[in-house]
């Protein structure tokens, strides 16, 4: 069975126990973190410290564990369930309180959680034959910047595209696609310049985002931060996503239309190798 990190303890997933007046399950107030682990080491741990920070700071809640501290959970979590390839979650709430809209003093103890999934990353059948996307309304909140636990529109939306037959959902505000479900979202155009949303409320500043984009540059590609519509994407070359879960992953089809040929792209392929290889060698 694994074994979990609760407020400090390490615990097999059955034992653990969370307060009934958590605030993370009353209101969703709570912010979390996903950390990709390769070869038994964590990717980019600091940009995803570095982002629980800003999204803690969001909401007004005061960091309980330093990076060294946490960053000790993690590598405890991925050594205890012996982890070669997959994920480690971190979920940090404003803690236990009478339920009330208010929230508790800054003294009350945040709930911190942390826990892993064995998962193939590298080799994966999405990553092979690329993504169906959907697009929908985006009917999530005004802070999108901001990583919170409050995922039930992005689940709606990954379920509703799952019923279409599609795997995921691109979200779309006034005619824009602002980001997927859990992941950024991208087009290559006819010239090969790459498009992904500029950074704002309206979308989750990828800690993948930003290294593919260090790599594309580094490949001396073209890119463009600004937002795209559904008709672009269907008339693009090719499209992709990327985030910890997914690194780069091809997208081959939105709302039924072929994108390029309807094959994963040349540059998402490349991208992906490249940030794969990146992301290995400074891993920590
Ligand atoms: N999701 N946009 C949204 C809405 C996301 O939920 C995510 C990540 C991303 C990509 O961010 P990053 O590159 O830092 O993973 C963009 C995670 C993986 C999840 O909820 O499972």
């Amino acid at each position: 069975m694994r074994e979990v990190f609760v407020n400090g303890q390490y615990l097999v997933e059955a034992e653990a126990r969370i307060s009934v007046f958590d605030r993370g399950f009353l209101f969703a107030d709570g912010v979390y973190e996903v950390t990709s682990v390769l070869d038994g080491r964590l990717v980019d741990f600091d940009g995803h410290f570095e982002r629980l920070l800003r999204s803690m700071e969001a909401l007004e809640m005061e960091p309980s564990m330093t990076r060294d501290e946490l960053l000790a959970v993690h590598r405890q979590l991925v050594r205890r369930n012996g982890i070669n390839e997959g994920l480690v979650y971190l979920q940090v709430t404003r803690g236990v309180a009478d339920r009330d809209f208010l929230f508790p003093p800054g003294t009350t103890p945040l709930t911190i959680v942390a826990f892993t999934q064995k998962k193939s990353l590298v080799e994966s059948e999405h990553a092979r034959r690329g993504l169906k996307v959907i697009s929908l309304e985006d009917m999530r909140w005004g802070m999108c910047d901001v990583k919170t636990t409050q995922l039930l529109y992005a689940s709606m939306a990954k379920m509703k595209a799952r019923e279409q037959g599609a795997d995921d959902a691109w979200l779309m505000r006034d005619g824009l696609i602002s980001e997927g479900t859990s992941n950024n979202a991208y087009i290559v155009t006819d010239e090969g310049v790459i498009v992904t949303r500029d950074l704002s409320p309206q979308i989750l500043s990828g800690i993948t985002r930003r290294a593919v984009l260090q790599c594309a540059e580094k490949l001396q590609m073209k890119v463009e931060e600004r937002a795209f519509s559904v008709q672009e994407a269907a008339g693009a070359k090719e499209a992709f996503v990327t985030s910890a879960t997914t690194f780069v992953t091809p997208v081959t089809e939105v709302d039924g239309r072929k994108i390029g040929d309807g094959k994963p792209g040349p540059v998402a392929r490349k991208l992906r190798e490249i940030y794969l290889e990146e992301s290995i060698r400074n891993a920590i």
